[in-house]
């Protein structure tokens, strides 16, 4: 029963561009072609910010047409944002603010003994590390370089905080490095 913070990024270290599109990641393969399916079938409840679930409300037409659906996630959802948000038609997602050592417990007893994944952005990443609840980074490296945007963990993790347990090729677009959190 692990944290996750599974992501995609460009070599650079960027999750997304300044402007908030995610074309280059599209551009690398498909998630056919990642460790996704796998993973997410280990989650039992998830956690993103508001510019990822406003990324998903823009792009509703290409979420249906990848999904089947205006929103992918089959597992209870909190949505972090200090505003009204419109919410996603049968969407199970909870719109919350502040503490993520809260919102972590609440998670917690919704996943049973299932994975918590936080999707991003990197800062809510980041608030669930200083909290000390963030056990595993998972991170999809594609073969590209952004220059700039939205990055991937905006801390100063100093070693021995990562250690690499694995690190796998997918395809000529990405490598999956898996990290372990120490504490
Ligand atoms: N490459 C990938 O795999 C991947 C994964 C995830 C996301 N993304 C993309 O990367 C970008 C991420 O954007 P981002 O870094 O700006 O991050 P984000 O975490 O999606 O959104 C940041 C916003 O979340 C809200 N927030 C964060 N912490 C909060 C707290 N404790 N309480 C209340 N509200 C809180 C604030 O919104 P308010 O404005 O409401 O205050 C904040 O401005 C998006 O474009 C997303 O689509 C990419």
């Amino acid at each position: 029963m692990k944290t996750q913070y599974y992501s995609a990024a460009s070599l650079d270290g960027y999750i997304a561009t300044e402007d908030d599109s995610l074309d280059w990641l599209f551009a690398l393969g498909s998630l056919g072609e990642s460790s996704y399916s796998d993973f997410i079938a280990g989650v039992g409840a998830l956690a993103m910010g508001a510019t990822t679930y406003e990324w998903v409300l823009r792009h509703s037409a290409a979420v249906i047409a990848e999904t089947g659906s205006p929103w992918p996630y089959a597992q209870p959802a909190w949505i972090f944002t200090h505003r009204t948000l419109p919410a996603i038609d049968g969407a199970d997602i909870r719109f919350v603010q502040g503490d993520v050592a809260a919102v972590h417990a609440q998670m917690r007893a919704a996943a049973g003994d299932k994975n918590l994944w936080v999707v991003g952005g990197g800062e809510l990443a980041g608030q669930f590390l200083d909290a000390g609840l963030l056990d595993e980074l998972i991170v999809q490296v594609g073969s590209v370089t952004l220059g700039g945007g939205k990055p991937l963990l905006p801390r100063r993790l100093l070693p021995p905080v990562l250690r690499l347990t694995s690190a796998r090729q997918m395809s000529a677009g990405m490598v999956e490095l898996r990290y372990d959190i120490q504490k």
